[in-house]
């Protein structure tokens, strides 16, 4: 096989400056996507202007021009070079104007949010007002946006998440005891579900069912009777009453010795693993490439290996299902 030369996008838009910003909740590979961006740009002979601390940085000013070498070093760091933030200003319009005017200043034909829902949303916003191309790459532990297969940073959190239960598990043996972790995902169970699986849970539980917490005395009695000393017992944050509701039930409703760790922003750090490199490199050349094409107000996504496109609204309206298949094999594998 020849090996493929990078030949250049076409540029119908006539876009010569992209602005990139990173916000919500940081994810590992946001850097290797903020690279991706400013390299591709790179290439393609356009500027790239970077925006600190998300939208809240946007409607201060915080702009800077960003080059090839300025992202050298970073596609191994977790967090994010841009800083991020959680605005509350952004959500009023007085905010998005004053956003949209230092866009303008700077001469940006369209801007890349790296992020999770609540970015989209902000991005939908100043679209909508003030007719800016803009672009989502999806950026968030959580896995939980529609349109993409996997989110930036998902897998390392998995990774992380699934390191911490290995060793919860040692110390849970050796002292017989419950183990009822919490790792993160708000509204989402993926992190959980796949923490699960890969950890040998007896149980878990996660936002999408409406499962009792009163489950988790069946399980472990169960447990009991088929001579498993110790449980390991995975929650997603988003379960009502999280770990601590659960463990609470189990101690009461089985005297078994329990315990609870919340797993917590640890998640949402560390270097991000290959698979979350390689996503972010090429949702962030596909962001630049999207806009080039004079696409706007959606983000870019994968689906069965390719590139997809889906309208930023659909990212939030539409639910992404966890895989009820992996749940299925959760119980399965719990005998
Ligand atoms: O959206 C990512 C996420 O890590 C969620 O899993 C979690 O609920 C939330 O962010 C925590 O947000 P913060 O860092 O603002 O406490």
């Amino acid at each position: 096989m020849t090996e493929p030369t990078p030949i250049h996008h076409p540029n119908p838009a006539g876009v010569k400056r992209v602005a990139v910003l990173t916000s919500g909740g940081d994810a590992p590979g946001m850097n290797a996507a903020i690279r991706a961006v400013v390299r591709t740009a790179t290439f393609e002979s356009l500027e790239v202007v970077g925006v600190r601390r998300g939208f809240s940085g946007l409607h201060r000013g915080e702009l800077n021009l960003l080059g090839p070498r300025d992202v050298a070093n970073t596609i191994q760091r977790g967090g994010t070079i841009l800083l991020t933030a959680r605005s509350s200003t952004w959500r009023t319009p007085e905010g998005r104007a004053s956003g949209a005017k230092y866009l303008r200043e700077w001469g940006v034909d369209g801007l890349i949010v790296i992020g999770g829902d609540g970015s989209f949303h902000g991005a939908h916003y100043l679209q909508q007002e003030h007719g800016i191309p803009v672009i989502g790459v999806p950026g968030t532990i959580d896995n939980d946006l529609y349109g993409t297969d996997h989110t930036i940073g998902y897998f390392t959190a998995v990774e992380t998440a699934l390191d911490a239960v290995d060793k919860l598990r040692d110390t849970g043996a050796s002292h017989e005891r419950v183990f009822v972790i919490e790792v993160m995902g708000r509204h989402a169970g993926h992190i959980a579900l796949d923490v699960a699986v890969a950890g040998g849970a007896e149980e878990v539980f996660i936002p999408e069912d409406d499962k009792p917490v009163t489950d988790a005395v069946e399980i472990v009695k169960e447990s009991l009777a088929k001579g498993k000393r110790g449980s390991i017992i995975i929650v997603a944050e988003g379960y009502p009453g999280g770990a601590q509701g659960v463990a609470d039930a189990i101690q009461a409703g089985t005297g078994m010795e329990t315990r609870v760790s919340i797993l917590g922003h640890i998640q949402r750090g560390g270097s991000p693993v290959s698979s979350d490199r390689i996503l972010a490199s090429r949702l962030g050349e596909a962001a630049v490439y999207a806009l080039m094409d004079g696409r706007s107000d959606v983000m870019v996504g994968r689906d069965s290996g390719g590139i997809c496109y889906t309208p930023l609204h659909e990212t939030w309206e539409r639910r992404k299902d966890v895989s009820r298949d992996l749940y299925r094999c959760a119980k399965t594998l719990s005998v």
